[in-house]
């Protein structure tokens, strides 16, 4: 707590406080948050809340975790009232999560009592009937019930958010807006769990949130497996594409940005999902046979003989050999391969032309030249991306796929590329020889032979 900034603490005082505040009423008002009756129901309600939110859901945003608990809450909307769902939501003050802070568990416990008794409140206010559903009665609760969960889900997020903003200073403006979108719509999905709880309760009473709730539970935390894979996935890319840059000082963060500009490129030729996750990795990964080449080679300032062109036209076979047993990567190998084919068959290392190129190596051609061109190179400074977009229209049909240039071209008016900073000297000992970098267009390799 005394790590927190002043406003993230008096917010957190002021969350806790209103659910405190509302229990006490509740004591003070009825006596008690459920009646007496309903004490099995708020029991197997805070069980099944408890389960859940004891194996939250890790999202990307740093120490922020969900989980379907807040169908229990909104089921005790319906079956026992605002304030058993108040009572409910405050269980996850008792939730299993080993290494948890109390003051991160009276936060989660406070805003779900706050989400589960407004979303109460509004579901009461509608005429929503509290108590175990008439059968003929079932479609008068839907209305009411879509509302409850209408203000519970975003109230939660609202609060969450408030928190996290307050606590770490992340911006609400960077939290991605079409992820937040989907994340909260699927919520709302979620949400109709807690009324099928609540439907089921009059024929199999407690039995009902363990058939509803828990296939939803088994299901989230699979997908939370599946996001924790994406993300060593991620870790290992990561990792060979800094084995890469370490050869070479002036391509630091080459391999992010090619991924970035790729799946830019890709999204705006109407991609689906996982060929962008693929086209990622390619990007990132395409340059993973200099791993292969002697730095020297890679280094060397002015023209090059045949056998040292020869070993760096070979970076993209090399490439291809290093990451053939990475089973996920999928189409990316024929990106890593053919990135250096020029469209108009001139290229290495198979000399393929137009359609022949695989869809990946068009792309990954133009988002590679165009990074090499707006970067720092030992031998001349980055250019303005316009003159980088010129030399692009200029080679299109030539050295480019023209489709290809004409999508980054248009994806580039709606998402303005952030050139990388200028690259200060490096120190000495980082580089024997200035750097020729092999993935520039605007300076073509020169290759003597004979020596
Ligand atoms: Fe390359």
């Amino acid at each position: 707590m005394r790590d927190l900034p002043w406003p993230a603490r008096v917010y957190l005082v002021a969350v806790i406080g209103a659910a405190a505040a509302l229990i006490v009423r509740s004591v003070i008002v009825s006596g008690g948050p459920v009646a007496p009756a309903d004490l099995d129901v708020l029991l197997v309600l805070a069980l099944l809340f408890l389960v859940c939110e004891s194996m939250p859901t890790l999202l990307n945003v740093e120490q922020f975790a969900v989980s379907v608990s807040f169908s229990a809450s909104l089921a005790a909307v319906v079956l026992i009232g605002p304030e058993g769902a108040a009572l409910v939501g405050l269980t996850a003050v008792l939730s299993v999560r080993p290494g948890l802070p109390l003051i991160k568990r009276l936060f989660n416990g406070a805003q779900f009592a706050i989400c589960g008794y407004a979303a109460g409140l509004l579901y009461e206010a509608l005429d929503g009937r509290v108590g175990v559903p008439q059968v003929n009665a079932f479609d008068d609760l839907i209305g009411p019930y879509a509302a409850a969960t209408a203000v519970f889900v975003p109230l939660n997020i609202v609060l969450t958010l408030t928190m996290i903003g307050l606590a770490t200073k992340v911006r609400a403006t960077e939290v991605p807006m079409r992820g937040m979108a989907q994340f909260l719509l699927s919520y709302l999905g979620y949400g109709t769990f807690g009324l099928l709880v609540a439907g089921l309760w009059a024929t199999v009473q407690s039995i009902s949130a363990v058939l509803v709730l828990l296939p939803l539970f088994v299901a989230r935390w699979a997908f939370g497996q599946y996001h924790a894979q994406q993300r060593s996935y991620d870790a290992t890319i990561a990792a060979l594409c800094q084995a890469v840059e370490t050869k070479d000082y002036y391509t630091r963060g080459h391999c992010t940005r090619v991924s970035l500009a790729s799946s830019m490129i890709a999204q705006e030729i109407g991609m689906g999902l996982e060929r962008v996750r693929a086209i990622r990795y390619a990007g990132m990964l395409h340059d993973v046979g200099k791993l292969g080449v002697p730095t020297k080679v890679l280094q060397k300032n002015g023209p090059l003989t045949e056998e040292e062109f020869a070993a760096i036209q070979l970076h993209p076979m090399r490439g291809l050999e290093i990451v053939r047993g990475i089973g996920f990567l999928d189409e990316a190998y024929a990106g890593i391969m053919h990135h250096h084919e020029r469209h108009d068959g001139t290229g290495y290392p198979m000399g393929l032309a137009g359609d022949e190129i695989p869809e990946f190596a068009k792309v990954i051609a133009v988002a590679d030249a165009f990074d090499s061109m707006t970067s720092d190179r030992s031998y001349r400074g980055a250019r303005p991306v316009p003159e980088a977009i010129d030399e692009l229209r200029k080679t299109a049909g030539t050295h480019f796929d023209p489709v290809m240039v004409a999508a980054f071209i248009r994806a580039l008016e709606h998402e303005p590329w952030q050139p990388p900073r200028r690259v200060d000297p490096p120190p000495p000992e980082a580089t024997e020889t200035p750097i020729k970098d092999h993935d520039d267009p605007t300076m073509p390799i020169e290759v003597v032979t004979g020596q």
